[in-house]
This record gives C-alpha cells, sequence and structure tokens, in this order.
C-alpha cells in the first residue's frame, strides 16, 4: 500500500517511520518531508504544499490513505478535498478543525457542553478589552484567536503585560476591522498534560499519555516555544485521572460536535491543566497530533499503524487494542540557534547515530543539501531513546544528544523532570 503523510515536523518523521514498518506499507511519501525523511531509505519526499496538487498526486499514484501531520491544511480544508474527490484520509473536516483554528469557537464550544476550562471572554473592541483586563486583574492569559503556530497566548502576571498583549493582538485599527478578536481567560494553575486519541466519528481510541515541556530553558523558564522536549507515559495521568478525561473531556466533545452538526474525525489532543486536587481542565484543543508529544509515542507504539489508521478511516476503532512498548519513550528537541524568534538556517549537522532499538533521532528543520545535512528551522532534531525508567529513558537520550553538533544548539537538559520526580 501507498501511505501519504502530509507535513515536514518531527512528528510527521516520526509517524512515517512507524508507518513505514506496516508489512502493509509499500511507500510512504512525506509532503513536503525534511532531511530526516529524505535520507531514510523507506520513506519517499514530495515537494509538494498546495492540498489541490496534493490530491491530484495521491489520485494519480493511487495513494492507500493519507495522514494530516500539521492544522494548516487541515484549516485549510484538505480533508474535505480529499473526501469530495473520493480520497481516503484520516483526519478532522475544516468545520472540525475550528476547535483548534478559533480558540472563540472552542471556548463557546465548551461553555454550551459543560466542558470543564477557564472562564473567559472575547472581544474585538480594543477598549472593552482593555476594561476587561482592569476589571478581571492578574494573573490573566489573553489569546488570539485565530491560529498562531503557539504563538498567540499571553500569561500576564502584571497589568501592563496584559495591555501590552491587547494592543499587539488588537492594536492596529486595520487588524480590527479584519476581525481580529481575542480570548481573555482565567489563569490556571497546575500540572499540564497532553491527552490526544484518535476518533472515527463515532469512537474513541485514547493514545498513550504523554507530557510536553513549552518552555526554551530548563526549570522551565525563557519563552514558550511550540515544545522542547517530551515523553510518555505520563505518570501524572493515573488510570482514575485517565478515565475522568474521557467521561468529562473528550466523549462529551466528540458527541457535542456530533450534537452541533459536526462529525469529529482525526486526532484530538486536548491540552490539559491538572490542578491541586487532581481535577482536570482543558487548556486548549488540538485537532491533530502533538509536535513533541509524537516521537514517544510513535517509539512506544507497536501495533501496525497502517491497520489502526485503516480502521480509523472505515469507523472501526472499536476493533482496535494499541499494544506500547511498556518502557518510558523521552525526545529532547535540539533546536536552531535563535530560536523561537529568529532561527538561524544552514548550520551544518554532525554526528547522528544510526537508529536502534532504543535511540531514533527524528528530523524536524533539517534539509539535504549535496549531501550535507544542515539546519533549516526552529527545531532541528527530536532525540528520542527508550528506557526502563524515565530517568533511564533520559540518560540514555542525553547520551545520544551528546554525539550530535551543530554551531548554536539550543536544548533543555532536564526534560523529563517531573516524571523522575514523580517516581523517586
Ligand atoms: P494554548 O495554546 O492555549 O495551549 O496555550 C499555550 C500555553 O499557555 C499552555 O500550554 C499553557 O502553558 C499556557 N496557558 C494557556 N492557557 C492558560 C490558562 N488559562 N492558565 C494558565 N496557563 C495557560
Ligand atoms: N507540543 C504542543 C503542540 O503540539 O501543540
Amino acid at each position: 500500500m501507498k501511505i501519504l503523510v502530509v507535513g515536514s515536523g518531527g512528528r510527521e518523521h516520526a509517524l512515517a517511520w512507524r508507518l513505514a514498518q506496516s508489512p502493509r506499507a509499500q511507500f510512504v511519501y512525506v509532503a513536503p518531508g525534511n532531511g530526516g525523511t529524505q535520507s531514510d531509505a523507506n520513506l519517499k519526499n514530495l515537494p509538494i504544499t498546495d492540498i489541490k496538487v496534493l490530491a491530484a498526486f495521491a489520485k494519480r499514484e493511487g495513494i492507500h490513505l493519507t495522514v494530516v501531520g500539521p492544522e494548516t491544511p487541515l484549516a485549510d480544508g484538505i480533508v474535505d478535498l480529499f473526501r469530495a474527490e473520493g480520497l481516503r484520509i484520516f483526519g478532522p473536516s475544516r468545520a472540525a478543525a475550528q476547535l483548534e483554528s478559533s480558540k472563540d469557537f472552542a471556548k463557546s464550544f465548551m461553555k454550551r457542553h459543560g466542558i470543564p476550562t477557564a472562564d473567559y471572554e472575547t472581544f474585538s473592541d480594543a477598549k472593552a478589552a482593555h476594561a476587561a483586563i482592569e476589571r478581571r486583574g492578574v494573573p490573566i492569559v489573553v489569546k488570539a484567536d485565530g491560529l498562531a503556530a503557539g504563538k498567540g497566548v499571553v500569561v500576564a502576571h502584571t497589568l501592563d503585560e496584559a495591555h501590552a498583549a491587547i494592543d499587539a493582538m488588537l492594536g492596529s485599527k486595520a487588524r480590527g476591522a479584519g476581525g481580529a478578536r481575542v480570548v481573555i481567560e482565567d489563569f490556571l494553575e497546575g500540572e499540564e498534560a497532553s491527552f490526544i486519541v484518535m476518533c472515527d466519528g463515532q469512537h474513541v481510541l485514547p493514545l498513550a499519555t504523554s507530557q510536553d515541556h513549552k518552555r526554551l530553558l530548563d526549570q522551565d523558564q525563557g519563552p514558550n516555544t511550540g515544545g522542547m522536549g517530551a515523553y510518555s507515559p505520563a505518570p501524572l495521568i493515573t488510570p482514575e485521572l485517565h478515565a475522568r478525561v474521557l467521561r468529562e473531556i473528550i466523549l462529551p466533545t466528540v458527541h457535542g460536535m456530533a450534537k452541533d452538526g459536526i462529525v469529529f474525525t482525526g486526532f484530538l489532543y486536548a491540552g490539559l491543566m491538572i490542578d491541586a486536587q487532581g481535577n482536570p481542565r482543558t487548556l486548549e484543543f488540538n485537532c491533530r497530533l502533538g509536535d513533541p508529544e509524537t516521537q514517544p509515542i510513535m517509539a512506544r507504539l507497536k501495533s501496525d499503524f497502517i491497520a489502526v489508521c485503516d480502521h480509523a478511516t472505515d469507523g472501526t476503532l472499536d476493533q482496535v487494542e494499541l499494544d506500547w512498548d511498556r518502557r518510558t519513550a523521552l525526545c529532547v528537541v535540539m533546536a536552531a540557534h535563535g530560536y523561537p524568534d529568529a532561527p538561524r538556517k544552514g548550520d551544518v549537522i554532525t554526528g547522528i547515530p544510526p537508529a536502534q532499538d532504543d535511540a531514533m533521532v527524528f528530523h524536524a528543520g533539517t534539509t539535504d543539501k549535496d549531501g550535507q545535512l544542515l539546519t533549516a528551522g526552529g527545531r532541528v532534531l527530536g532525540v528520542t531513546a527508550l528506557g526502563d525508567s524515565p530517568r533511564m529513558a533520559q540518560k540514555r537520550a542525553y547520551e545520544l544528544v551528546a554525539q550530535i553538533g551543530f554551531s548554536g544548539a539550543q536544548y533543555r537538559h532536564d526534560i523529563g523532570w517531573r516524571a523522575i520526580a514523580r517516581r523517586h
């Protein structure tokens, strides 16, 4: 079978790598892919990003199934387009992807369906938003309404920061008039976790639990990023909490969407905040897999992933039981000089060790130029290792990191600290 993976990040490399291990895999195309998917003999890069051209390719080549990684093609309607052409694709429709692409849509949806989340208000008028900040006080969270690649959220601890965030998001008249909106919501305290499931429109199949590290620097300092590392499983998510998240958040979301006339298919990712009493609340929804959470999740998945995605596309996920490696998988992201604001490109990468049973390096912002591997984006590599405990997985991952070099590489030294602290 020929499979197409849409995207170019570490998430897509991990997805394509796992799909290619299925005995059913003939070719796995990655569009557009990166330096790592290019050099992997089991994968084929396809330099196409236009979704209409991708649909034409899938038709011409007889692609059996397409799996979509990032949010942008989903919000652009790639699933609707492929389905209209009679092509098999796993992902949410454009309407369903609004759960991620509009914060206001997600918040009003959660409120309407009683799904636990922070209290909020939405504004398009800057004056009214500033007044709300004065009324609500700090700490407070200000979010741009549309897709912002992880940059549209400001957690403000002072009134000045909150007002500045409003100015940045609603400031200029032109943008306000263009329909810009902000969501202002209560600050929630606790520990974050990523809860990711597959949905076939009717059934829900949870993937292994995971947590990521959003801040750039050790001890969760510095600016927010797309994610500097992740691990699976997340010991924070006990079996009781797992059942509660399914019952109180995931199932009401899928059923609520159906009630609103939108059938949800695809990966559904609830970003959770777990408070000190163990109560889960939803910070956000993503309609896709997490990056870098996918890297450790795929490292642990033992099931035939083409078969799983086939069930997800056919509406028979209730027939699937996933098989996981019992070890912890841990991924350390190596990022480029200047990430997240202005990542430098073109640095030569050396020393990537070959894949082993307990070690795999997933590429993200890399490119192969005349046989030389160069940095080509913010997050460059997802160095992933398996170990019998979070500590052992961490040790192994950092052994691999130590072998890899590129000028200006930035990475955290404490990925997995929460899991390690929880398990003495
Ligand atoms: P989001 O894109 O909505 O997940 O927000 C990005 C990050 O901002 C989250 O991972 C949290 O660390 C933080 N955040 C978002 N909303 C809140 C909130 N209501 N309370 C505390 N932190 C938040
Ligand atoms: N790691 C966070 C995300 O994928 O949104």
